[in-house]
């Protein structure tokens, strides 16, 4: 248990101290809005709200769930109680970090708990798939995921997919065998909606199709071209077999551009466009793609680590005051209206594309046929 708080906390410094960022690109320099000099539209009168599992939000941003139990917990404390006390003010969702040290160490659970200062915000928790793998010792189950949920008093709870991470460290949970499954149970009996979620790799149609099918409610893509979190293991990595692994595999994944275009194309679910997001333009790239929300991690960890409410809604504040300039120049009064505005495809994204999906269908259509 020790191991997993001195963990998270190492994750935190090496994002804080390094460059854990993807070397490639989340594709969205590929994906082109076309100017519209006649908008026909007032930028006042634009509205950025977006509904999502049957709540409304005053902005189409997420804040990724980072951070919970680490050692001495105060750090991660302080962190989500910022986030949480940004996303109360603007009105948008926010996610904590994993809770598996919550469920190994109860009295961790302060370190997760924002409801004292974001009585109002959409709170998702946080547990890791291998936790619910068949071949995993002690494996999860509806019990540890209302635990989760309830103990913080959140809204939804994530499950995160992240195979990549746990096969370049030493001590990941390389067990995913009846993951699926388990999340079909959980699905089943689970009061509460569950988001599936990447973390930096990206999701696939074919994955996407399959989480659908077992009833998950939406899919925050986690693609890659922002945190690297084979490039944070790099940084851990206890000898040069470890650091040559996972510097290989420092940019695998699915960029976040193609992973909303395959999710998009091929589900009916809410998606949380994640990964590399790092401006307005972008984040409305995705939206207009048909994402609910552009999710945001590691340019808030700096603010937050700090306790400054302030930096985090500044950021927050720029992107949002982008979103609503792009939106502005391509006369679109609202999100829906953004789905519909032309989109143009360049470059890798649309070689990909092209051979997984019926790409001109999708630019017309962006939502399953
Ligand atoms: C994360 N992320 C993450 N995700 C998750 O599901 N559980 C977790 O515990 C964590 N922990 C975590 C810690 C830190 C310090 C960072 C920066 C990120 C992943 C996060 O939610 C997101 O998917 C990725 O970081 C990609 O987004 P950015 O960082 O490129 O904006």
């Amino acid at each position: 248990e020790e191991l997993t708080l001195i963990r998270k906390f190492e994750h935190i410094e090496h994002c804080l101290k390094r460059n854990v960022q993807a070397h490639v690109s989340n594709g969205f320099e590929d994906v082109h809005f076309v100017h519209m000099s006649l908008p026909e539209i007032d930028k006042e009168e634009i509205d950025l709200g977006v509904e999502f599992l049957g709540r409304k939000f005053d902005y189409p941003i997420f804040i990724a769930g980072m951070t919970g139990g680490t050692r001495g917990s105060q750090l991660a404390g302080k962190i989500n109680k910022t986030l949480a006390k940004a996303a109360q003010e603007l009105n948008i969702p926010m996610g904590v970090g994993s809770q598996r040290a919550m469920i190994r160490k109860p009295e961790t659970w302060e370190s997760y708990y924002v409801r004292d200062v974001a009585p109002d915000v959409f709170l998702v928790g946080n547990l890791g798939a291998p936790q619910f793998a068949e071949t995993m010792p002690d494996r999860y189950g509806i019990e540890e995921a209302l635990k989760a949920v309830e103990t913080v008093q959140a809204d939804a709870l994530a499950i995160h997919l992240n195979p990549l991470q746990e096969s370049v460290q030493p001590e990941g949970d390389t067990q995913y065998r009846g993951v699926l499954k388990a999340l079909a149970e959980l699905k089943a009996e689970f009061p509460y909606p569950i988001i599936a979620k990447e973390t930096g790799a990206g999701v696939s149609m074919e994955v996407a199709v399959r989480l659908e099918s077992i009833g998950i409610d939406a899919i925050d893509v986690g693609g890659l071209g922002g945190t690297s979190w084979s490039g944070v293991e790099y940084y851990r990595a206890k000898d040069e077999m470890g650091r040559n692994l996972a510097l290989r595999f420092w940019d695998w994944g699915i960029k976040t551009a193609i992973s909303v275009a395959e999710v998009r194309y091929s589900t009916d679910l809410p998606i949380i466009a994640t990964g590399g997001m790092r401006d307005g333009i972008t984040m409305a790239k995705a939206l207009a793609m048909g994402a609910t929300f552009a999710g945001v991690a590691l340019p808030l960890l700096k603010p937050a680590v700090k306790g400054d409410v302030e930096g985090v809604i500044k950021v927050l504040q720029r992107y949002i005051e982008e979103i609503r300039n792009t939106m502005f120049l391509v006369g679109a009064r609202k999100v829906e209206e953004l789905r519909k505005v032309p989109l143009v495809v360049t470059g890798f994204t649309r070689e990909w594309l092209s051979q997984r999906i019926d790409l001109a269908e999708f630019l017309r259509e962006r939502r399953r046929k």
